[in-house]
């Protein structure tokens, strides 16, 4: 690891880190009241994360991470564009949502998540039935969760953990919905090596009732 990365790990991740101790207080995580707090789940090298905080400087941004690499990454990104908008918590994204009240998130984003294609490996993948009741709890009403993958069984798999929780709508019409991504899109460095491997994104999008 660069010098400067293990610096910023040692020095800016504690001034930026969100702990997991229950309750969580949202409110306490920034320096200025954020509109909305928007959460993304395995941020991966932070591109997304830190190109959305960067369009949205009146949203409060979490990030989960476990990879260290890529922690160092979002770090050198915060401190090289001065984000005060921007926590993260460097672990397991699961216990972040547990440890979040109610309704604190607006939207969620959980892009091009582990794919785990095996049969017997599928149920460690990220979105299941119980994730998706801890989503319902944390999104407040109007609130969405943006999912996007490469991996056609992992949308068809997701789709159907959604559509079977009464919380969520989904309210694509046509191919297109699913197909395009989000206006405000910015392409995450395993999307780019995805089409480059010539496999197609789906971009589904779950509304909180
Ligand atoms: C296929 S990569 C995609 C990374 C990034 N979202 C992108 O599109 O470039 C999946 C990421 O999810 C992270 N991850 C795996 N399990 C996780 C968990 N329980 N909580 C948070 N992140 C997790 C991995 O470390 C990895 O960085």
């Amino acid at each position: 690891m660069r010098s400067h990365h293990a610096a910023l790990l040692r020095e800016l991740l504690p001034q930026v880190e969100v702990g997991v101790a229950p309750r969580l207080d949202c409110a306490a995580l920034f320096p200025l009241q954020p509109r909305e707090i928007w959460l993304e789940v395995g941020f991966g090298g932070g591109e997304h994360l830190i190109a959305q905080a960067l369009a949205h400087r009146d949203i409060g941004f979490i990030g989960a991470e476990p990879f260290v690499n890529g922690v160092a990454k979002a770090l050198a990104s915060i401190e090289k564009e001065g984000l005060d908008n921007v926590r993260l918590r460097a672990g397991d994204a699961g216990a972040l949502i547990e440890a979040l009240p109610d309704r604190a998130i607006s939207r969620l984003f959980i892009l091009y998540p582990d794919p785990w294609p095996k049969r017997r490996h599928k149920k460690r993948r990220f979105v299941s039935a119980a994730s998706v009741r801890q989503f319902s709890r944390i999104l407040r009403p109007g609130g969405e969760v943006r999912f996007a993958t490469d991996i056609d069984d992992y949308a068809g798999w997701t789709l159907r953990r959604f559509l079977d929780n009464p919380d969520f709508a989904w309210p694509a019409q046509r191919a297109d919905d699913w197909r395009l991504p989000w206006p405000d899109w910015r392409e995450t460095r395993y999307e780019a090596k995805a089409k480059r491997e010539g496999r197609r994104p789906v971009y589904s999008t779950f509304v909180r009732v």
